[in-house]
């Protein structure tokens, strides 16, 4: 089985202009998650996507996908957690309980807050974790990055042909994603920045996939106004 997990759990703090989740701000009609939503289910080839919220959107998600989604049978929607990985670590729990696992199982974690996500990058990143068990999203970083510890003086400048923007989707095999969830310390589940960090503090190898500018992650508010204008200005 090939399984999403929608990341929605969070509750968008840096978009300073809006009161609810930055996931939920409807723009022409329906809320953004929607529109992930609808891109993620242009594949095919999940058969589920569970989608991971707070309690207080349980309801309301519920609604949005039924108003909105044609192809309802295959969203699950879970409640998330505190953290991003409480959220990943409940819907994982979720998948094994509803299906169990199998040897083939792939997951695609994606953030429900990167709209734009394109189905080659879908299709790219279930078919690299098929094959190698891990993959993650990178964009070549176009700007040169400075290295501060703080943020006073640069001490180093790394080689930009070398490095990468992180982005969602990550994906995996499941099996070997559960297990290498399950090794992690408390303390290494306190400091990871992304999800591929798991392949890393685990010393197992993540493949990477190109990503495309496109697939950003709506962060703040000048994410927000870039979405609109997107979106038609709606
Ligand atoms: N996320 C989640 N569960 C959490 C925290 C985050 O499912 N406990 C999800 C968010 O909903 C989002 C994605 O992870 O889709 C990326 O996280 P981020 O951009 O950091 O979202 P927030 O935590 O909501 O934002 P902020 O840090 O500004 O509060």
């Amino acid at each position: 089985m090939i399984y999403g997990a929608m990341l929605a759990g969070g509750s968008g703090t840096r978009v300073k202009s809006s009161k609810i989740p930055k996931q939920f701000i409807e723009i022409g009609g329906k809320p953004i998650i929607i529109y992930t939503l609808e891109n993620m289910l242009k594949v095919k080839r999940f058969d589920y996507i569970y989608i991971a919220v707070h309690k207080d959107y349980e309801n309301y998600m519920n609604e949005q996908v039924k108003k909105n989604i044609p192809e309802s049978e295959k969203v699950r929607i879970i409640l998330g957690g505190k953290e991003r990985m409480d959220t990943i670590n409940n819907v994982t729990t979720a998948i094994t309980n509803d299906n169990g696992i199998h040897d083939d199982d792939v997951i695609v974690i994606h953030d429900a807050v990167r709209p734009f996500v394109t189905e080659k990058i879908l299709n790219d990143s279930i078919d690299c974790a098929a094959e190698y068990g891990a993959c993650v999203c990178g964009l070549p970083c176009a700007d040169t990055i400075l290295h501060s510890k703080g943020g006073e003086y640069v001490e180093d400048i790394p080689v930009r042909s070398e490095l990468y923007s992180g982005q969602a989707p990550d994906s995996f095999r499941l099996a070997h994603f559960i297990q290498m969830q399950d090794n992690l310390t408390e303390e290494q589940k306190k400091v990871i920045t992304g999800t591929s960090q798991i392949c890393t503090m685990n010393n197992q190898p993540i493949h990477l996939i190109e990503g495309d500018a496109i697939n950003f992650k709506i962060t703040t508010d000048s994410d927000l106004l870039i979405v609109r204008t997107l979106l038609g200005g709606k």
